[in-house]
């Protein structure tokens, strides 16, 4: 009898519990733990390995930052129909499933425009930003994280919007599609950042119809080809701001810069001369870095010396390294000269300037004996 009693307690009990339990969905409860107000479900810091339950659906800002969380599964946020913010900042996220935020190819959170998955373990980039189920992203925050390379249409399902912000810095992405920013028409009508990473070509950001700022500082980048920034004078208020200090560029070809373009960081590169009438064109710029290269103040870098000297105004110095100054490497004799009060004719005969000649054919120290009869022969020409 005893027995049948105690079952019918447990029974009793665990019937109100799902009575009540069900109830709460109904008025939307907190997740256990997290903080809500109004429409903010704050769960951050609290140590959650996965993501929480009853998070109420009309949660417009969900904070879930700081905690362990390592996947987001299928559905996982596709009831929540009036989201706005994401911020899973500070995790241990490895995978988005690809329906982690539709259900049965229903596309409705139009309303989504920031997800923070910074500082987390991505390898790639999420498949959820090709597909088009997130039409209404605006910022996209993905740094501090292991992605390796960016594949082709990698952006296409919310490029085409406009995005005011796509942070990939601070990855370990060695390649970048050709096609990475393709979209039927893309625009980031803000901030592209891909510094510190591992890039060594100039990826393809022609094909965006416009970008304000670019950042690819802490590269590997060798060269700036011709047109490298976007819809190249179609759009004039595009490409303002680029950031290229701190790479490996040797190379700079002509037309390579948008004219209307505010600042140009170029310091801690590595180059030895430039196209200078590249830089007469760009008669907005307001702030360009040029120090710490090993310019060769050789004649054929006549035509950069007259534009540095006609408008040091425009010239801004950036002490990264401890080295400020726009100086001459090579030749010897000029070593340390400062190129904005040298005097012209001091410029030397290019055969004074044989590692600058070395470079112009893309020489390493392996092929020195090689590049040294090129020199010769190309000196000999003259
Ligand atoms: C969540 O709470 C933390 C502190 O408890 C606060 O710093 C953070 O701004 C809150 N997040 C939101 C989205 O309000
Ligand atoms: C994540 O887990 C690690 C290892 O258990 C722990 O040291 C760390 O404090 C946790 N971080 C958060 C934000 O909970
Ligand atoms: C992070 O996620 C991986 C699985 O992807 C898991 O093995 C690891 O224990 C998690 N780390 C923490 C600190 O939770
Ligand atoms: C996403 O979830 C579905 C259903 O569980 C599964 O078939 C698929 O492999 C998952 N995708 C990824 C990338 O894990
Ligand atoms: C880009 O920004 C400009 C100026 O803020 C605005 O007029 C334009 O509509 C924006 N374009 C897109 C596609 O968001
Ligand atoms: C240049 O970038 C590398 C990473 O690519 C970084 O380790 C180094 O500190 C940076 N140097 C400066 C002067 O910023
Ligand atoms: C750049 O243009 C100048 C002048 O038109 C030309 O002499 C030079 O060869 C060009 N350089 C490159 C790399 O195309
Ligand atoms: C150029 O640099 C100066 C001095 O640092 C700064 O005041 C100005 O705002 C910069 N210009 C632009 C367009 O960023
Ligand atoms: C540079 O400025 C000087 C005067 O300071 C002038 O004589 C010279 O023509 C200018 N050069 C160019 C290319 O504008
Ligand atoms: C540049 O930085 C170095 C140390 O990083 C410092 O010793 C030097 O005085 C600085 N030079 C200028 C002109 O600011
Ligand atoms: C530049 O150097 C030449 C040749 O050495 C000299 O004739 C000329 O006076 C110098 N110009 C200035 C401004 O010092």
């Amino acid at each position: 009898m005893a027995y049948v009693t105690l079952y019918g307690k447990i029974d009793m009990l665990s019937v109100l519990f799902l009575v009540w339990t069900s109830s709460l969905s109904v008025v939307e409860a907190c997740p256990s733990q997290c903080a809500c107000a109004d429409t903010t479900v704050n769960c951050t810091n609290l140590q959650l390995l996965t993501l929480p339950a009853n998070i109420p659906t009309d949660t417009a800002v969900l904070d879930l930052s700081y905690n362990n969380i390592s996947a987001l599964p299928p559905d996982a946020f596709a009831t929540l129909l009036s989201l706005t913010v994401l911020d899973l900042q500070h995790n241990n996220v490895s995978t988005v499933n690809e329906t982690a935020f539709y259900r049965a190819n229903v596309f409705t959170l139009s309303g989504l425009h920031t997800v923070d998955l910074s500082y987390n373990v991505l390898t790639s980039v999420p498949a959820v930003l090709q597909d088009g189920s997130l039409p209404g992203l605006l910022n996209i925050n993905l740094q501090h994280n292991k992605i390796t390379n960016i594949l082709a249409n990698a952006f296409f399902g919310v490029i085409n919007n406009g995005l005011l912000s796509l942070d990939l810095s601070n990855n370990l992405i060695e390649e970048v599609h050709l096609e990475a920013f393709r979209g039927t028409a893309p625009v980031i009508n803000g901030t592209l950042d891909m510094s510190f990473n591992r890039i060594r070509t100039f990826p393809v950001l022609s094909t965006l119809n416009s970008v304000i700022t670019v950042n690819l500082e802490g590269n590997q980048i060798t060269e700036v080809p011709e047109h490298a920034l976007p819809n190249y004078e179609a759009f004039p208020f595009s490409v303002s701001y680029v950031y290229l200090q701190n790479n490996s560029i040797r190379l700079v070809h002509n037309n390579s810069f948008h004219p209307d373009m505010k600042v140009l960081y170029l310091h801690n590169n590595e180059l030895r001369d430039f196209p200078g009438f590249e830089l007469w064109r760009l008669t907005e710029l307001e702030n360009l870095t040029l120090n710490d290269n090993p310019w060769g103040c050789c004649d054929d870098l006549l035509e950069f010396v007259l534009y540095l000297q006609n408008n040091t105004h425009r010239l801004a110095f950036v002490n990264d390294t401890g080295f400020p100054g726009v100086e001459c490497m090579d030749p010897l004799d000029l070593r340390g000269t400062d190129i904005l009060s040298m005097n012209i004719s001091h410029l030397a005969e290019d055969a004074l300037c044989p590692i600058s000649t070395a470079v112009t054919f893309g020489c390493d120290p392996v092929m020195a004996v090689v590049c040294i009869i090129l020199a010769i022969l190309k000196v000999t020409e003259k």
